[in-house]
């Protein structure tokens, strides 16, 4: 496979977690990364919900921090009460936005056939989509997770994929908010079926570039380790992104 080295992203998923006082964690975090003695060699990215994205884009100008999204709406704008387009959240300061999260699978029956649409709208819309995929424990514990994830990754993933306006991110749905992670050698495994299965689809060049991040209980006192996998391109962060200290610990493994 070809040469790859595509740049490392840490992106903070927020989920519904957040008021307007929380722009003091986005200020601290800016300040911390200030404060840094090295500049992180990734991206760093912060998604929270959508009420606090242009107070966000505000806060972030001048850091380096780009803001991110959630969801979307497949369409461009019509009658959805209470859904937002991927226009509408580029338009309020966006650059990405998660799609097929398994908190939307397993909440909202979101199907592969969405995700893929959800996506779709990301890149009708200039943006990022940010594709999860994650098999849950009945699957893991039948030793489905490279079937399940494979076919989440065929099924889910856009036509026009380039690594700029994809990234993918493994998430174990039992590694999520619960302080359990896969280890080095079983992230290893499943990344390396992801970039493999991910050739067959978009070929091997772009493939190689493609960032693959892993998301589900990353801490500070494991980032450095879960980092270091092969194919591991960086983090999707929940709960240790909400405070800035632990969000950048994490991201100090790109320090
Ligand atoms: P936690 O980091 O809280 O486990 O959440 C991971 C996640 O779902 C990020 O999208």
């Amino acid at each position: 496979m070809a040469q790859r080295k595509p740049r490392a992203l840490v992106a903070g998923n927020w989920k519904m977690n957040g008021l307007k006082g929380s722009r003091k964690e986005l200020a601290a975090l800016s300040r911390l990364l200030e404060r840094a003695s090295g500049k992180p060699a990734c991206e760093i990215m912060i998604c929270p919900p959508a009420t606090l994205l242009m107070a966000f884009r505000e806060a972030a100008k001048g850091t380096g921090i780009k803001i991110g999204a959630q969801d979307c709406h497949v369409s461009e704008s019509g009658a959805h009460t209470g859904d937002l387009s991927a226009v509408m959240m580029k338009d309020a300061g966006a650059k990405a936005i998660i799609v097929g999260h398994s908190e939307r699978r397993a909440d909202h029956g979101e199907s592969n056939n969405l995700v893929r649409a959800k996506a779709e709208a990301a890149h009708a819309a200039g943006l990022v989509a940010i594709i999860c995929l994650g098999e849950t424990i009945e699957e893991r514990n039948d030793n489905a997770t490279l079937r399940v994830v494979g076919s989440q990754l065929k099924n889910s993933l856009p036509d026009a994929v380039t690594a700029a306006n994809t990234v993918i991110a493994y998430e174990p749905v039992w590694a999520i908010g619960t302080g359990l992670t896969p280890t080095a050698d079983d992230v290893k495994k499943v990344h390396a079926h992801i970039r493999k299965r991910l050739a067959a689809e978009v070929g091997d060049e772009v493939a190689s570039r493609v960032r693959i991040l892993y998301g589900g209980s990353v801490k500070p006192s494991n980032a450095v380790e879960l980092m270091a996998v092969e194919n591991v391109d960086g983090a999707l962060v929940g709960g240790a992104s909400l405070q800035a200290a632990d969000f950048f610990g994490i991201i100090s493994a790109y320090l």
